[in-house]
């Protein structure tokens, strides 16, 4: 297994267990599986609605003895309704709570969208912060006040571009040191792989199979599942593995972290196994020309009329 090295030399294990969409009631089974075989990073969000439930199997695992807590890397992301600076600790402290743990390893601003906590559900324009209202800069500096005092080790943000990620690369003294996108053969972005690399930014890559299994209303028209990529399944024959360990190779290959989600006894230990695949570079290359700037979760859920937000002001493209 490849190690990311994070800033006082702590080590994320390239490849972590996605828990977005695994339901309550299946996810603590999943989460005590994937420990039991091996996995030691978790990736986690309030959103997601099952940190309690994770937090109960964590609980068991550290008292059987399973593993211990500074074995593990935990994952874990600020939700948009906890932009405002003095809901960051609260919301920090919730997610602890929930997991039972006493400090996340990485803690990541889940979108840089601002929702209004009292705002109206579904989403409308008056959901909404204006960036202008709710800087990201100052959401950082309470995460960042929250890292100083124990509670995260690590800090970084999720779905952001490189120009906004540069932007809070130059303004903040408390480092981002992580950005997790969706990213797989068909949303390679390689600028962003390259500012990360330069600046000593670590990438997630989420979504890596194409998250199949995304609520229908996120699904596009005629989309082509990654898993089914004929260039995907040709390199899979080649190496008698299977589609998803080539999509997860090729990730870790690239220097990425990537969080595939199974709640399936048999995928988490295929996906694990994906850890010991090397892909050649004449596979890398195919792979890489795969590329063509297609996102699974394009961001237009935020996309309402009248509202601060629309997908090119998400992605900056
Ligand atoms: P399951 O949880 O039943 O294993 P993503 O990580 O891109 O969001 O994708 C998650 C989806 O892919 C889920 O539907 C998950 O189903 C499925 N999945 C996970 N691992 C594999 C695998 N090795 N082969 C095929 N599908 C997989």
């Amino acid at each position: 297994m490849r190690m990311l090295s994070f800033q006082g030399g702590d080590q994320m294990p390239s490849l972590g267990l996605g828990t977005w969409k695994s339901k309550p009631g299946e996810v603590g089974a999943a989460v005590k599986e994937a420990l039991r075989i091996g996995y030691r990073h978790l990736d986690c969000a309030v959103i997601y609605g099952n940190e309690k439930e994770i937090g109960a199997a964590l609980s068991e695992c550290f008292a059987g003895g399973l593993v211990q807590r500074d074995e593990l890397w935990v994952t874990s992301k600020l939700w948009n309704d906890k932009h405002d600076p003095s809901d960051v600790r609260g919301a920090l402290e919730t997610t602890l709570a929930d997991l039972q743990l006493e400090y996340l390893d990485l803690y990541l601003m889940h979108w840089p969208v601002a929702l209004r906590p009292d705002g109206p559900r579904p989403m409308a324009a008056a959901s909404f912060f204006a960036p202008e209202e709710m800087p990201i800069a100052a959401t950082w500096e309470a995460m960042a006040a929250c890292a100083q005092d124990g509670l995260a080790k690590h800090l970084g943000v999720s779905n952001f571009s490189v120009k906004k990620l540069s932007e809070l690369h130059a303004a903040a003294t408390h480092k981002p040191e992580a950005n997790q996108v969706e990213m797989h053969p068909y949303l390679a972005q390689p600028q962003l792989v390259q500012w990360c690399k330069e600046h000593d930014v670590h990438l997630t890559a989420y979504s890596p199979l194409g998250s199949p299994d995304r609520p229908a209303g996120m699904m596009g028209k005629d989309e082509q599942p990654i898993l089914e990529d004929k260039v995907v399944l040709d390199v899979a024959g080649e190496l008698g593995a299977s589609p998803a360990q080539v999509l997860l190779a090729w990730a870790m290959q690239r220097g990425t972290s990537v969080i595939p989600k199974s709640v399936n006894a048999e995928r988490l230990a295929q996906n694990l196994a994906a850890a010991e695949l090397e892909l050649s570079t004449a596979q890398m290359s195919q792979l890489n020309e795969l590329d063509a700037r297609r996102r699974y979760i394009t961001g237009e859920f935020w996309c309402v009329e009248g509202g601060p937000w629309t997908v090119e002001r998400l992605w900056d493209e």
